[in-house]
């Protein structure tokens, strides 16, 4: 394995960048609604399990170079492909629900109309066939994989106060029965299976060198945690990558040396409901982030070629 303290992944044969990294990543220094405002269009927010914005621009700026390409095979609303496009990189983005994989296009154009510089595509599709999906000049050309597994079928989502208690949206993916593919819908095994698939398929479309990032939250099913980050870092090495760093991306502002919790409603009336019954449960106030490399030489940094604007590639049988 590199060594973390040198391993400068993207760099250029005989340039090191000076270090910067940290293992924590100050990524909610600002809540997700403030970091997504006037960046993102407001039907972003519907879906259910989106990653905060600064995570993925954290990885970017870590480990790319302006004129790279950035791809994420579970894209949702495309939150990795806009933030690359306005760092100036290139964005490819796949998502296999319908409702998601359309707002993520218009929010590519929305990046572009906003000033972004980076290019942006998005495709439909199933991504545990991205070999099949994506076009085949891309092959060996992505710097960085960003991206995050589904968490289950319903464990994030919105709640807002109503007259009556409080009304939850947006708590689940779409059907089960007509929607399969989704990673979702699958139990724990068929999960880590099709994601296992999906890191297979991403190593062909790394370079040498490349980078894989999965940020995986611990949680908790029916009390019990749930170890999805030491599962997700097995995939990754099943997939043949091997793993170079292991973050931390906080979900907690930094204030005064303190840490301020942004915990949703759910999280919060789990720990409380724990509590009140003598488990003494704490907050999750962090996503792991886990990266691995694909095995070879580091790779000068150089753009493949995504095209002008975004589109919606529907490959679905
Ligand atoms: C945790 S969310 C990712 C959210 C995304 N990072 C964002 O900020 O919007 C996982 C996404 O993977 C998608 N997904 C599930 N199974 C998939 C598959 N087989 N191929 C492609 N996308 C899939 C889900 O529909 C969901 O939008």
């Amino acid at each position: 394995m590199p060594d973390p303290d040198t391993f400068a992944p993207t760099e250029p044969p005989g340039e090191v960048r000076p270090l910067r990294r940290l293992s924590i990543w100050a990524t909610a220094q600002r809540t997700g609604p403030a970091q997504r405002r006037g960046r993102y269009l407001p039907e972003s927010t519907h879906h259910p399990a989106t990653m905060l914005p600064a995570i993925a621009a954290h990885a970017i700026d870590a480990y790319t170079h302006p004129g790279d390409l950035v791809l994420d095979p579970m894209c949702g609303v495309g939150t990795t492909v806009i933030e690359a496009m306005h760092a100036g990189r290139d964005g490819v983005g796949v998502e296999y629900e319908a409702r998601w994989a359309e707002v993520a296009d218009r929010s590519v154009r929305h990046a572009h109309h906003g000033g972004a510089t980076g290019h942006g595509m998005i495709a439909r599709g199933d991504s545990t066939r991205l070999p099949a999906i994506l076009p085949r000049s891309l092959q060996g050309q992505v710097a960085l994989v960003v991206t995050s597994p589904p968490y289950g079928p319903a464990v994030h989502g919105h709640v807002r106060p109503t007259a009556g208690g409080v009304a939850k949206s947006s708590a689940s993916y779409g059907d089960p029965d007509t929607d399969r593919g989704n990673l979702a819908h699958q139990s724990e095994p068929g999960l880590l299976a099709g994601f296992t698939e999906i890191l297979r398929g991403c190593r062909l479309l790394l370079r040498p060198g490349g980078i894989l990032v999965v940020t995986a939250r611990p949680y908790r099913k029916r009390g019990e945690l749930v170890d999805l980050p030491s599962a997700v870092l097995a995939a990754g090495i099943q997939a043949g990558l091997t793993p170079v760093e292991r973050c931390v991306a906080l979900l907690a502002g930094i204030r005064d040396g303190h840490l301020i919790a942004r915990p949703s409603f759910f999280q919060l009336t789990a720990v409380r409901k724990a509590r009140a019954a003598g488990v003494p449960l704490h907050l999750i106030a962090h996503e792991d982030v886990l990266v691995l490399a694909k095995p070879g030489l580091l790779a000068p940094s150089g753009a493949a070629d995504v095209g002008e604007a975004g589109h919606v590639g529907e490959v679905l049988p």
